[in-house]
């Protein structure tokens, strides 16, 4: 397992760590704004730099190959160390090209978005997007070390602080309790995004190719996966937090109707989404062409949908299985 440092001092923890580690030679993987905000902080360890254009279209085949270019240029050899200085975009596509460059060389993960540093930073999936596909191509490959400084956060845009919110519920639902707690009782920031990151990293150690038990942190994505699909082709894309937050509050009826849930916990994690992420536009009226997407789901097992849902707060339930007739009726019949 990675190294979690959860620190205040990035500049010195990583040095520190590449004095320990005796790294002697590590290059810098950022996008355009990451260089900006988040570069500065690590500035003084004076390391070569990769840039690469902020946004979803990195996440090429096209930026793998320019990134490998620059690494020959650079002469990166199976030493040297490739730090991901970014949110989920640098972190997937670093970690991606570190897995397969020399067949593997060692990278560290810096998440600077609340998403990275609850979530994408964090479990070794790393991979891009093909043609309209999310994440089709990738590997499972652990980070040597991950750091977490919420330093980085003060430069963060409102959308993608606020949108992250939703997995840290996520989390918290189906897999802790106290973090739940904390979240309710607005406790300190630093301290949930520690609970956060941990849980997550708990439930990697103990399934790191997603066969059984992190399949957990799947609530709320069979739906809101369609949600985001849906309007990623329409040209309209919406950030991936606020799609979970709007799939989880379908699939909590599932979970509510289904008896895995009291109606009082159903309403403790609809009324953090709302506090947290505002109320999210329900879309019904879309919900026949969210079963469209949902058909077509890789997780999909013989023609079922498989859900992750919450049991009780801090406990979850995963690969439920739900047909898509049922789900119609559902639909039809006002429980979902
Ligand atoms: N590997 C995984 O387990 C996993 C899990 C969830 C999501 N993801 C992936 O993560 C990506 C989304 O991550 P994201 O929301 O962090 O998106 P992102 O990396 O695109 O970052 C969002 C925006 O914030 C900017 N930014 C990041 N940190 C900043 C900072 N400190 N100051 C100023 N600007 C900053 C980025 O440049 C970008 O414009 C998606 O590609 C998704 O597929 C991966």
């Amino acid at each position: 397992m990675p190294e979690l440092v959860f620190t205040k001092t990035i500049s010195e923890s990583l040095r520190q760590y590449c004095a320990l580690s005796k790294i002697t030679n590590a290059i810098v993987l950022c996008d355009t704004n990451t260089q900006r905000c988040c570069l500065p902080l690590i500035a003084e360890l004076n390391l070569p730099v990769i840039e690469c254009e902020a946004g979803e279209n990195s996440k090429s085949f096209e930026e793998v190959i320019r990134i490998i270019d620059k690494l020959i240029d650079l002469k990166a050899d199976r030493q040297t160390v490739l730090i991901n200085l970014g949110g989920g975009m640098v972190t997937d596509l670093g970690g991606f090209v570190a897995s397969i460059y020399k067949r593997g060389i060692p990278f560290i993960n810096i998440p600077t978005s609340l998403l990275g540093m609850v979530d994408a930073g964090i479990g070794g999936k790393t991979g891009i997007d093909y043609l309209n596909y999310k994440n089709i191509v990738g590997v499972f490959k652990q980070a040597n070390a991950i750091f977490i400084s919420t330093e980085f956060l003060k430069t963060l845009p409102e959308e993608d602080y606020k949108s992250a919110w939703s997995e840290i519920i996520k989390t918290a639902a189906v897999a802790n309790e106290s973090l739940f707690e904390l979240i309710e009782s607005d406790g300190n920031l630093d301290e949930i995004i520690k609970q956060c990151a941990l849980t997550k990293s708990e439930l990697v150690e103990r399934d790191f190719m997603d066969q059984n038990v992190r399949q957990l942190l799947n609530f709320g994505h069979t739906f809101g996966h369609a949600y985001e699909s849906y309007f990623l082709e329409i040209d309209k894309p919406i950030k991936h937090g606020f799609a979970v937050a709007y799939g989880m509050r379908i699939e909590l009826k599932i979970a509510l109707f289904i008896n895995n849930i009291s109606a009082n916990e159903f309403e403790r994690i609809n009324k953090l989404l709302n506090e947290k992420l505002g109320v999210v536009e329900d879309g019904n009226d879309l919900f026949n062409l969210y079963l469209k997407y949902i058909a077509s789901d890789k997780k999909n097992v013989d023609s079922n949908v498989i859900f992750s849902l919450p049991k009780s707060i801090g406990k979850g339930q995963y690969q439920y299985k739900v047909s898509i007739e049922q789900l119609k009726k559902w639909k039809i019949e006002g429980i979902i």
